[in-house]
């Protein structure tokens, strides 16, 4: 599959922007803390991405430092900052990315009608006035702005032309124009791209971009129509996540440029084999799972069912593939490790799957791995991947499981008796009930950290096949008005419930702000 045309026309290089870190974490419950978002930054990095918005920095003080912090250790990617037409925006936008070799702000002020007199209150002049202040002082601070007219899809032609136009001679580099409420069809973003190819005339001073939601399942149509019509930079997310329906999915627009070289002519400076692991780190960390038959990156996107699918793969796998898992990042075996195998076959396994872990992960994966392999015959990728996105978790371990047992049955009142780990000390709770087995659990670890939440979501699945498969937990927790994810895994789903629960409660107990004496409770310290 190459990525340069037998034909005339030359290949056209697409710049790809990505948006995780500042719209997708927009998704509800995807909020990401500073050391996480500096692990996806790494590996957007790493990835080829040409762009990376990593936040809106004066949204909050923690927004601010995580921009900052990938700003000053991210090497390789455009670092850029988002900020409304507004002062302390922009400047708070430069003071957070200044220290990257090739930073970016990116103003934006919302031009549709229905934005202009419901939520602005303002006139198409003040609009204008206000997008050309917010770019030249943007511009006097840092010669690569990005401006984005908002809902510009469902903006007059008129108007958008006359705002785009604007922007460019007060100094923006890039054009975004985004379809904010996911509303375009893909003929109407080639037309409105045309146009303002046709109708601006100082266009060709700026890069344009497109930036869709997928609120109708086209954010990767609509992007796709602006590259053919001439659009040179599409944003994007991993997993298509963002805000409400999320974004064009990154893996999916530049699979289709690659896979669809002969119609589009054009490429992206993404090393591919990154997809897959970029994927499932962003999911392990946002807790967003991706849907199994999601296109390039999920579960099912390779396996074959039908025998006569199974049978033409076999014979040549062109027959009903049009890429190859390998070009993705999906390694073609899948049962892999056992009981005897060694750190170093772990090593090279979890190596291969795309993680790069230090000594001490490693170790301590290892130590899981030889846990699951007593009880598990089969190691499989997914086993691994779970065990490892596990030890990567970017939370400090204030509690650990030690020890629980529950008893139930037809007619019972479940009852849980647990022992916590906190540093040195060993807490331990007496009989606890609930109303079943998991519940039980719970609010034996609420006694036991001092912490009353309310659990938001919970939802169990199997990270491989067989009924002694590792199951993985997700909870959504809610303290104090704010939302905390947990995530847990273990061959006995009560035990990966605990951890995934405490997991939510290490990291409320890292970000929130409590008050000193945990834990409380009917708590007994040994
Ligand atoms: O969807 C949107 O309009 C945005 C802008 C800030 C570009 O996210
Ligand atoms: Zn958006």
């Amino acid at each position: 599959m190459t990525q340069t045309g037998t034909s005339e026309r030359p290949s056209r290089r697409i710049i790809v922007f990505d948006t995780t870190l500042r719209d997708g974490e927009q998704s509800p419950g995807a909020s990401m803390n500073a050391a996480e978002k500096l692990e996806v930054a790494k590996a957007l990095a790493q990835l080829g991405v040409d762009v990376i918005e990593a936040g809106f920095p004066v949204a909050s003080p923690g927004d601010f430092e995580a921009v900052r912090e990938i700003a000053r250790t991210v090497r390789g990617p455009t670092i850029c900052a988002l900020a409304r037409c507004r002062d302390e925006d922009i400047d708070r936008a430069w003071e957070a990315i200044r220290e990257s070799p090739s930073p970016r702000i990116h103003v934006f002020l919302a031009t549709s009608a229905i934005h202009r007199e419901h939520k602005l209150r303002m006139t198409k002049e003040e609009i204008i006035d206000r997008a050309v202040a917010g770019v030249r002082r943007a511009a006097h601070y840092c010669p690569d702005v990005e401006f984005s007219p908002e809902d510009a899809v469902r903006t007059e032609i008129d108007f958008l032309c006359q705002v785009v136009e604007a922007a460019i001679d007060a100094g923006a580099t890039t054009i975004n124009i985004p379809d904010t409420v996911g509303y375009a069809t893909p003929a109407q973003m080639k037309h409105v791209i045309e146009t303002l190819q046709m109708r601006v005339p100082n266009i060709s001073r700026a890069v344009i971009s497109v930036h869709c939601h997928d609120d109708l399942g086209l954010a990767l149509a609509n992007s796709l129509a602006a590259v053919e019509a001439g659009a040179g930079q599409v944003e994007c997310t991993i997993n298509g996540i963002g805000e409400r329906a999320g974004n064009c999915a990154l893996e999916e627009l530049v699979m289709t440029l690659r896979v669809r070289h002969d119609f589009y002519k054009c490429h992206t400076g993404i090393v591919t084999q990154r997809l897959v692991p970029t994927s499932r780190l962003v999911a392990g960390i946002t807790g967003l799972h991706v849907q199994r038959n999601k296109a390039i990156v999920g579960q099912n996107a390779f396996a074959h069912e039908s025998g006569i699918h199974q049978d033409g793969v076999l014979k040549e796998p062109r027959t009903y593939e049009i890429m190859r898992p390998e070009d993705v990042g999906l390694t073609q075996s899948d049962l892999i490790l056992g009981k005897h195998s060694g750190r170093a076959a772990l090593a090279a396994r979890a190596r291969q799957l795309g993680y790069r872990l230090t000594a001490e992960q490693l170790d301590a994966v290892f130590q899981d791995f030889k846990q699951l392999a007593d009880k598990k015959k089969e190691i499989y990728d997914g086993d691994l991947i779970a065990l490892i996105e596990q030890q990567m978790q970017t939370v400090a371990e204030t509690y650990s499981l030690e020890h629980y047992e529950v008893s139930t049955g037809t007619g019972r009142t479940p009852r849980v008796r647990m022992v916590l780990r906190r540093g040195e000390e060993r807490v331990e709770t007496e009989l606890s009930a609930g109303d079943g087995p998991v519940d039980a659990v719970f609010y034996a670890i609420e006694k036991l950290t001092g912490l009353s939440v309310v659990c938001k979501d919970f939802h169990v699945h199997s990270v491989t096949v067989g009924k002694d498969a590792l199951g993985e937990v997700n909870v959504q927790l809610e303290y104090q008005g704010n939302l905390y994810r947990g995530r847990g895994v273990s061959t006995d789903s009560i035990e990966a419930s605990a951890k995934a629960f405490l997991n939510a409660i290490n990291r409320i107990l890292a970000t929130a702000h409590l008050p000193e004496a945990l834990p409380a409770g009917e708590a007994q310290q040994k």
